[in-house]
């Protein structure tokens, strides 16, 4: 039963750091969309995993003094790691590879040596530019303003012998592929493909699939010294991780082709062009499509692990909710295209759509039917057509509009459907005012318990249709307003009228509270302040100077040890501390000093300090400054310190310091 399977992809992740909230988002759309075909009665294949070879990651391991494996082991596995991250988002998938499992390894050396069989794959040397970030080679004229037109950063030069795969022999394939089926979406991207890739000057380059100059990567086994190209080695692990070419899995004739990979928008030249000629290249059936979604943006810019302006997954779920989290990432961005994150965006959703609309329309109705019933519906009905008709006939229809948006990956659409109903009911709910009706129970009682019906009867479907986003709270939800396991089933969701007459709610919880936006946003600026702070260096001094400067020049200057007779505050300064102090002389010495952040004058008095005596006075804030006391500054987590040089009180004011 071919039709009833579904095989769906994330794209495998590069463990060179922590995973952010544009990692979620694919991974989220994933197990929304896997969730929802389990529920539609499909055998899912959910797929998603680690990329873990390739010179960055070596270069990694490197910086941190350990080796690749341990370098990737720690940050897949470890607390707070990509397994941990996906456990947290509650992302239910079936199966995970890492490039580094044994049995992937192997596939890769033999599809390889397949390719190479065939002449597909051959010998060469290769020059141009290459991107270690994006694990990208590219051409001169492909470079954007010098830098890599996928990430914006520098590329060095690159010159190996290399083994090059022949794409250029499936460049009609792969444009027809493009140009004349809906293997990519959306559609926008197909021709920035053709035209960029294919149809450019030169025509589509063959690729280069093996590196010398480095050697974690997955050996070619006939040619030591060369290791297979990192994106080959990944783009294959959507078969491997089936058990093509190798024994651990057998999955690859139920699940293959894949029905979707999902991918970001910048790495779609590898999934839509690379990736089905590799596949021509071996006479293997093509993924029905590739979906490259847009970019969670912050500020404008693409958010990424080295840009420092890294949204945590973990502290956002903390605070708001695994599922408040799931559901904003996918309510408020259109799938396909680009959208700007914010801390605001976020709150201002979960206000929006679950404190006032879902989770009000859940409260009251609940509350409403203990407060009236004790809990319990009364069975009789009585319904108003003119009143009732509407809602009711928008529930029943809702699934088979989500699920037009579903089957097109509009998550967004499809939720704007469910909330189009559940602000539909709060609607019904004023047309209906039971609190009115409360008021003659003898007469109105009946019609009542009706309205609380089928504003419970919404509820349920909405709850089935927002399963694959909100796991959790539905359950929750499902509880509040009494609906057993049958009431609960996707199918249900096509009916009106499966709670019993008599069905009896609890209300729990409040599910989704208010946040109070301002007080949030300031306490979350706190955090990151915090965690900025936390993140740099403990210690940081200045570099020492380079210029040198001449013996006699130095002497030049007088250091003389000086004790503080009295020390003030300047007035109308924050900054500046006013110094009485004996330099031996035998006549008072004034110096201002802006240290007033570090020092109360009184722990001053009677300190032995250093200051430097020949400098021509300064005025400061009117007053004047015989000289310059002499402090060590260093910075510590970012914050600049200072110490007062002292000496030993054994030393007499006036004494020369050389
Ligand atoms: O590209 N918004 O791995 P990766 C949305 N190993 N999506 C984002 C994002 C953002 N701000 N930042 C990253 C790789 N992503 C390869 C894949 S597949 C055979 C190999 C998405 O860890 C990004 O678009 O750099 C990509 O689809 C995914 O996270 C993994 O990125
Ligand atoms: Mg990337």
């Amino acid at each position: 039963m071919d039709n009833k399977r579904f095989y769906i992809t994330t794209p495998i992740y590069y463990p060179s750091g922590k995973l952010h909230i544009g990692h979620a988002y694919c991974t989220v759309a994933t197990d929304a969309m896997a969730r929802y075909k389990r529920l539609c009665g499909y055998d899912v294949m959910f797929l998603t995993g680690t990329d873990e070879h390739g010179q960055k990651i070596e270069g990694k391991a490197k910086e941190a003094g350990v080796t690749p494996q341990q370098f990737v082991d720690d940050i897949v596995t470890a607390p707070g790691g990509v397994l941990d991250l996906w456990k947290l988002m509650n992302v239910q998938y079936d199966r995970f590879i890492r490039t580094t499992d044994g049995y992937h390894v192997e596939a890769i050396q033999k599809i390889f040596r397949e390719m190479y069989d065939k002449g597909d794959i051959y010998k060469g040397s290769y020059k141009g530019k290459y991107c270690k970030d994006c694990e990208a080679f590219w051409t001169e004229s492909q470079l954007a303003d010098g830098k890599c037109p996928d990430c914006g950063r520098e590329v060095h030069d690159a010159e190996e012998e290399a083994y090059f795969f022949r794409a250029s022999k499936y460049a009609d394939r792969v444009r027809d592929l493009l140009l004349n089926t809906d293997f990519l979406e959306p559609r926008s991207r197909v021709h920035e493909m053709v035209n960029n890739f294919i149809d450019c000057e030169g025509g589509l380059q063959d690729l280069c699939v093996s590196r010398t100059s480095f050697t974690w990567g997955v050996p070619v086994d006939f040619d030591p010294g060369h290791v297979v190209y990192v994106w080959l080695d990944a783009l294959f692990n959507y078969m491997t991780a089936l058990g093509y070419q190798n024994e651990r899995y057998s999955d690859l004739e139920k699940f293959w082709p894949a029905d979707v990979h999902f991918i970001g928008k910048e790495i779609v030249r590898f999934h839509a062009i690379y990736w089905p000629a590799f596949l021509m290249s071996l006479d293997l059936p093509l993924p029905k499509k590739v979906y490259g979604h847009g970019w969670l943006l912050l500020d404008g810019g693409k958010m990424s692990k080295s840009k420092g302006n890294v949204v945590d997954p973990y502290l956002l779920s903390e605070r708001y909710g695994v599922d408040a989290l799931r559901f904003f990432l996918l309510r408020t961005f259109p799938f396909g295209a680009d959208g700007n994150f914010s801390n605001e965006l976020l709150i201002q959703t979960i206000n929006t759509d679950l404190a006032n609309d879902l989770g009000n329309l859940v409260s009251r109705t609940t509350a409403m039917a203990e407060k009236y019933f004790g809990g319990k519906l009364p069975e009789a009905k009585q319904s108003n057509p003119e009143l009732d008709q509407e809602l009711g006939a928008m529930a029943v229809s809702l699934r088979n509009r989500y699920e037009e948006q579903m089957e097109r990956f509009q998550f967004q659409n499809a939720l704007e459907e469910i909330f189009k109903t559940v602000q539909r009911a709060n609607k019904y709910i004023d047309e209906n005012a039971p609190w009115a009706l409360a008021k003659d129970m003898e007469a109105n009682g009946v019609r009542l318990g009706t309205v609380l019906y089928n504003l419970l009867e919404t509820v349920r479907i909405c709850t089935i249709l927002l399963i694959p986003f909100m796991p959790e709270s539905c359950g929750k939800i499902f509880a509040q307003i009494g609906a057993d396991e049958a009431a609960r089933t996707w199918d249900s969701a096509w009916h009106f009228g499966i709670l019993p007459e008599d069905v009896e709610v609890h209300k729990g919880e409040n599910l989704f509270p208010r946040i109070d936006m301002a007080k949030e946003l300031e306490e979350l600026e706190r955090i990151q302040e915090e965690a900025r702070r936390a993140a740099l260096p403990a210690i940081e001094i200045e570099p020492q100077t380079e210029e040198k400067v001449d013996f006699d020049t130095f002497c030049k200057s007088d250091f003389r040890a000086v004790k503080v007779k009295d020390c003030q505050r300047v007035k109308k300064s924050d900054k500046l501390l006013r110094f009485t102090l004996d330099d031996g002389t035998g006549v008072d010495r004034q110096i201002l000093s802006g240290i007033a952040k570090w020092y109360a004058p009184e722990e001053l008095v009677g300190k032995t300090l250093v200051a430097i005596v020949n400098l021509p006075p300064r005025k400061m804030m009117g007053q004047e400054s015989q000289g310059m006391l002499i402090s060590a500054v260093h910075t510590e987590k970012g914050e600049e310190c200072l110490n007062l040089l002292m000496v030993d009180d054994k030393i007499p004011a006036g004494a020369k310091l050389c």
